[in-house]
């Protein structure tokens, strides 16, 4: 666990970095939410999370399964923001936090790992009417996804496209649609974009459809 959050740490400092605020001002644009409290699931290192923060006014959390991880998120936070951001330990199937009380909910590259209803409930639990989710993945634009694509497939010597692939298989914006569908939280959307595919979801103000 700690060998593989510090690595992907690594990989997000030293491939992945300029992806960060390019991805963050984009979901922020996709949600339109801008204030209230953000939480960012599956953070590893917290680097989108942090780079959200810079066009969100209100609070964050950090929140990632592995310790490891959250040790990592916890020690990037700047100090002059630590009254308002915080690193948490928590798993997307049963979130520490109390129903109806997060704006915003991003994600980037963890919902592969996930239990598509078991996540999505708690996220929807989670949110407060009015609230967007914005979960999925992407590089930020196509130039940015080419290069490191080449890069992570030197560096792992295999081809990083095919394993993306392998990995996305079934948790797909699609997958996770037809899911919220069935369940009938609201109309989730599929964004597919040169960098990346998210999947984009609004409780109403009211709050009143759901499982
Ligand atoms: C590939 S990393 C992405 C990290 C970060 N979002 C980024 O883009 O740099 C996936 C992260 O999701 C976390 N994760 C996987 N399953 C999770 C779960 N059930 N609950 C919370 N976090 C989870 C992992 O621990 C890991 O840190």
């Amino acid at each position: 666990m700690a060998e593989k959050a510090l690595e992907f740490d690594r990989v997000a400092q030293e491939v992945f970095a300029p992806i960060y605020p390019v991805i963050a001002s984009r979901l922020l644009e996709l949600a339109g939410v801008r204030k209230g409290r953000c939480l960012d699931i599956g953070c590893g290192g917290g680097h989108l999370g942090l780079a959200a923060a810079r066009g969100f006014e209100g609070t964050l959390i950090l929140l990632d399964a592995n310790p490891y991880a959250v040790a990592i998120a916890e020690q990037r936070i700047p100090e002059e923001a630590r009254g308002y951001i915080r690193a948490l330990r928590g798993d997307v199937h049963a979130l520490p936090l109390t129903d109806a009380s997060v704006d915003l909910v991003l994600s980037r590259g963890a919902m592969w790992f996930w239990k598509k209803e078991a996540s999505l409930k708690e996220i929807w639990r989670v949110l407060a009417p009015g609230g967007v989710a914005v979960l999925g993945g992407g590089y930020g634009t196509a130039q940015l996804k080419t290069a490191i694509y080449r890069h992570m497939s030197m560096r792992n010597q295999e081809d990083f496209g095919e394993q993306q692939e392998k990995r996305m298989r079934g948790a797909r914006p699609e997958e996770y649609a037809l899911v919220m569908e069935r369940l009938g939280m609201g109309v989730p959307q599929c964004i597919h974009e040169d960098s990346g595919d998210w999947l984009l979801f609004h409780k109403s103000p009211e709050g009143t459809e759901g499982p």
